[in-house]
C-alpha cells in the first residue's frame, strides 16, 4: 500500500498532533553500542498533548464527536499520560472529561503533581478507585456512564491507553511517517530497521505492526513490555490487530507468534516502579545526549534495549529507531527517588 493512501483508508481523524515529529541520531550511544541508533521524537507531538497518545486520540476524539458525545470517560494509573492527553484534548474540543484513576487509597488520593495537576487544571473530574476496583473497571465504566446519562449527559468511553482497533490507525499513520524518515537515511529501506518501542496497553505496537505489514516495510517491531509478560501482550496486541484486520478489511498476513515480537524481562519492580539502574540510565542519557526519558515507559524500554545490546550488539541488526513515546510529566512525581542519584 502506498503511504499516502493510508489517510483515505482510515476512519475520520482530527488534526491534534504536531506531526511529522523529528527523527534524530544519537551519536554517543550509537558509538558506544556499535550500532546506528536514531530516536523518533514522538514526545514532541505537542507540549501539553505530548507523546504517543495524541496520535491515537486524533481518531478516538473524531469518533466521540461523531457519536454526539458531550463527555469522554477514560481510565488509567494515577499518573496516566493517556488520561492527561484525553483531559487536555477534551478541553480543546469543548467536551467534559471524567477520569477513572487507580490509587492505593481513594480516600487519600495522590498530591496534584505531574499529570494529575494538568488533569485538574484542564477541568477533568477525577474518580479515584482502588487497584481491586480497577480490575473490574468495566463495571465502573458502566456505573459512570449511567450516572452521566441520569444527569442528561451523553458519554463516550475510551479504553485504557486508548488502545483498540480504531486507535491503531494512529500508529499505522505514524508508520507511514517513519517510512518517509527511513527513506532519507543512508541506504534507506535497503537496510533493515528495528523499531524499538515501549508497550503498555498494546495499541502503539499493534499500529506499528499493522503499518509495517500494510506498507510492506523491511522493518522489525521490537516491543519492550513495561508490565505483565510476553503471553499477555501476544493476546492484547493480537486481539487489536485481528480486530482491526477484520473491521477495516485489511488485506495483510498476520500471525501472532510470528509478528508480535516482545522483548520481555525488563518490567523490573513492576509497572510505574523504577529500579536505581533504570533511573541512573535516564540521568546518563540526559547528561550525554540532552534527552529526557520518562521512568514508566521510555526509560524502561531504553534500559531494556541497552541491556539487550550489551548481551549481543547485533541483536537488533545495524539500525535501530527507538520511538520516544513521551511521558515526561511522569518524571516529576518520582523526583524523590532520582535525587540521591544526581550527584
Ligand atoms: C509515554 C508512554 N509511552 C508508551 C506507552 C505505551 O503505549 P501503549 O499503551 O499504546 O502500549 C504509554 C501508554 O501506555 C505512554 O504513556
Amino acid at each position: 500500500m502506498n503511504p499516502a493512501s493510508l489517510d483515505t483508508s482510515a476512519s475520520s481523524r482530527l488534526n491534534l498532533a504536531r506531526t511529522p515529529t523529528p527523527l534524530e541520531f544519537l551519536p554517543k550511544i550509537s558509538r558506544e553500542m556499535g550500532v546506528e541508533i536514531y530516536i523518533k521524537r514522538d514526545d514532541l507531538t505537542g507540549m501539553e498533548l505530548s507523546g504517543n497518545k495524541i496520535r491515537k486520540l486524533e481518531f478516538i476524539m473524531a469518533d466521540a464527536l461523531k457519536s454526539g458525545a458531550d463527555t469522554v470517560v477514560t481510565c488509567g494509573g494515577a499518573q496516566s499520560n493517556h488520561a492527561r492527553a484525553t483531559a487536555i484534548a477534551a478541553a480543546k474540543l469543548s467536551l467534559d472529561c471524567r477520569l477513572i484513576l487507580r490509587t492505593a487509597d481513594p480516600s487519600a488520593p495522590p498530591a496534584p503533581t505531574g499529570n494529575i495537576l494538568l488533569n485538574c487544571m484542564a477541568g477533568a473530574q477525577i474518580v479515584w478507585i482502588t487497584p481491586e476496583e480497577y480490575r473490574r473497571r468495566k463495571n465502573i465504566f458502566q456505573r459512570e456512564e449511567k450516572r452521566l446519562r441520569q444527569q442528561g449527559r451523553t458519554p463516550y468511553s475510551i479504553p485504557e491507553g486508548a488502545s483498540n482497533a480504531l486507535e491503531a490507525w494512529g500508529y499505522i499513520r505514524a508508520m507511514a511517517e517513519l517510512a518517509r524518515d527511513i527513506s532519507r537515511l543512508p541506504e534507506g529501506h535497503a537496510r533493515r530497521t528495528t523499531i524499538v518501542v515501549a508497550t503498555g496497553s498494546g495499541g502503539t505496537t499493534a499500529g506499528l505492526i499493522l503499518g509495517t505489514r500494510l506498507l510492506d516495510l523491511n522493518a522489525r517491531i521490537a516491543a519492550v513490555n513495561v508490565c505483565d509478560d510476553r503471553d499477555y501482550f501476544l493476546e492484547v496486541i493480537g486481539t487489536i490487530c485481528d480486530t482491526a484486520i477484520t473491521t477495516y478489511g485489511l488485506d495483510i498476513p498476520f500471525e501472532r507468534e510470528r509478528d508480535i515480537d516482545i522483548v520481555d524481562g525488563y518490567v523490573g519492580r513492576g509497572y510505574a516502579l523504577s529500579r536505581p539502574e533504570e533511573m541512573a540510565l535516564i540521568i546518563d542519557i540526559a547528561r550525554r545526549e540532552g534527552l529526557f526519558l520518562d521512568p514508566v515507559y521510555t526509560g524502561k524500554a531504553f534500559y531494556g534495549m541497552i541491556q539487550e545490546l550489551k548481551r549481543d550488539p547485533c541483536c537488533f541488526g545495524e539500525r535501530i529507531i527507538f520511538i520516544h513515546t513521551g511521558g515526561l510529566f511522569g518524571l516529576f512525581p518520582q523526583a524523590g527517588e532520582m535525587t540521591p542519584l544526581l550527584s
